[in-house]
């Protein structure tokens, strides 16, 4: 079969793999190849059992896969045949050398230049497909076009807004798709080019063409004034607590403004993903060596704020039951960072189950997609902290919660709203606590079965105090 276009996609995770299966399912026009060093990954690609659970994907992939869409480990033959190359690979915070711990780790993406670099015999347009600091590009540029066989790259910024747990939705009817190139003639094709490819199911307005350097920093700029939001709101959380003001009351009040307007004002255990801490350090570095320093002070209070919501969150559990969790049986529902996904990057649960640990409680963790992850997570804060016993997992929330002292939300999984709360209390150890870090419940409800009730961000309500 003769295919229009040859594209590729280097990184086979959370954005590569359903950013590519949507446009081979677009486009099947197109020949779409995902390629990635991990083979086991790209086994998962080829099977029922996807390596990253979102809902609707299978059905995507399903689609496509083995017509115009493939998954493969040939990273350099797959180089040489390509037109497109979006490179989709990790760009974690750094963790050694110079901006460790803020800056972004590029380690990846350059190999993956020097991988192109070596396997092409011919003129490529490079998509940007990573979150990257402002003029990654031009550093692209040198590595790409340093080559002495007249091989031509043009670089284009193509940066993802999708979000966990509603990436189909989101790919498929996407709020806007950002398309940055060189403002020269053959940049403007590139960006052309690539934006040919969204125009196939997406509306050209909805399609943003802009200058590279501004779609670069757009991306990092979208994250910060998102997470932003959940720090103001969160900030909020404590003082409703305070004086009898409620956070969802405020959070409406104010969301119905549309100048503020109502999206990303829920009040929760913090923020969480593998994306939002790391973008916003990485513009509190950029800030920092741009000499900017308020800029970067004023982004880094919103990671400050984040991170104090979780020790709030823990504190206001100790400082409820008589100011001890030693040997309390403590069940944590949830345990990924957002609904509807196993992904457990920068979760708060991890945090919060950390603090719990070390305060000696025998922790249960009850979660529908994320408990392999968990697992996974906490090996190392086990054998730092204590006993094996005192952490276990349970698949079944009402065995999770039997005999325990408190139940903490940390995940507003609608698996957590339907369950029989009356049975979970019945089988709890009295007084029964339960936490809402998500405010996912109907606390007068539980209030009337019998729970100490100690919502998020709104009064307690509770026959003791
Ligand atoms: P991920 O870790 O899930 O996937 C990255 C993949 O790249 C991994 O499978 C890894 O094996 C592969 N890889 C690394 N180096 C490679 C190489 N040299 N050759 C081939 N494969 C290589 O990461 P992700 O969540 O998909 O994020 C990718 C990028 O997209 C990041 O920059 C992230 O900030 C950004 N982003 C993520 C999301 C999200 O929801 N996760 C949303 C928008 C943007
Ligand atoms: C976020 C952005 O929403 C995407 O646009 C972006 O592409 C992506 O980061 C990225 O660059 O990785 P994601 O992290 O998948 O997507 O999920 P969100 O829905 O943004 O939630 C992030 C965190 O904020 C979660 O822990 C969530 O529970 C929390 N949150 C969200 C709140 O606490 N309150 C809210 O009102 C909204």
């Amino acid at each position: 079969m003769n295919f229009e276009k040859n594209i590729l996609c280097i990184g086979a995770g959370y954005v590569g793999g359903p950013t590519m299966s949507m446009i081979a399912d677009k486009c099947p026009q197109y020949k779409v190849t995902i390629v990635d060093i991990n083979e086991e990954k790209i086994k998962a690609w080829q099977t029922d059992d996807l390596p990253i659970y979102e809902p609707g994907l299978l059905e995507v992939v399903k689609r496509a896969r083995g017509r115009n869409l493939f998954f493969s480990t040939e990273i350099l033959a797959s180089i040489k045949e390509a037109d497109i190359i979006f490179v989709s690979v990790n760009t974690p915070t750094k963790t050694f050398g110079e901006g460790a711990g803020k800056a972004s780790d590029l380690q990846y993406i350059e190999k993956t230049a020097r991988m192109i670099l070596e396997a092409s015999d011919s003129d490529k347009i490079i998509v940007e497909k990573s979150t990257l600091p402002v003029r990654t590009a031009e550093a692209l540029e040198r590595v790409l076009n340093s080559n002495d066989r007249g091989i031509r790259f043009e670089i284009v910024s193509n940066p993802e807004f999708l979000a966990e747990g509603t990436a189909v939705r989101d790919l498929e009817n996407p709020d806007r798709v950002l398309i940055g190139s060189r403002e020269t003639k053959s940049g403007r094709k590139a960006r052309k080019e690539v934006g040919d490819i969204y125009r196939n199911w997406i509306p050209k307005k909805r399609v943003l063409e802009s200058n590279i350097w501004s779609s670069e920093l757009s991306k990092l700029t979208a994250n910060a004034f998102l997470a932003q939001r959940i720090s103001s709101i969160n900030s909020l959380s404590a003082i409703c607590e305070a004086t009898g003001a409620d956070v969802r009351e405020v959070a409406r009040n104010i969301g119905t403004d549309t100048r503020i307007g109502d999206k990303f004002l829920n009040a929760s255990v913090g923020f969480g993903g593998s994306c939002f801490k790391k973008d916003i350090l990485n513009l509190v570095y950029i800030s920092e060596t741009l000499g900017l320093k308020e800029v970067a002070e004023y982004w880094e209070q919103v990671i400050k704020m984040n991170d104090y919501q979780e020790v709030r969150f823990v504190k206001n559990m100790l400082k409820n039951m008589f100011n001890t969790l030693a040997g309390k049986k403590i069940a944590l529902f949830g345990f990924a960072f957002k609904a509807d996904t196993g992904d457990t990057r920068e979760t708060p649960a991890y945090y919060i189950s950390k603090m719990l640990l070390e305060e000696n409680a025998n922790l249960v963790i009850t979660d529908p997609k994320a408990i392999p992850n968990a697992k996974i997570d906490l090996e190392p804060v086990v054998s730092a902290y204590t006993a094996d016993k005192m952490l276990s997992f349970e698949e079944d929330p009402y065995k999770a919660a039997y005999d325990a002292d408190a139940i903490a939300i940390v995940t507003e999984w609608n698996d957590f709203k339907v369950l029989d709360y009356k049975k979970i209390f019945d089988s709890m150890r009295k007084p029964a606590y339960l936490f809402d870090g998500r405010n996912i419940l109907n606390h007068k409800e539980l209030f009337d079965i019998g729970f100490e009730v100690y919502p998020l961000g709104s009064s307690p309500l509770t026959k003791y105090s």
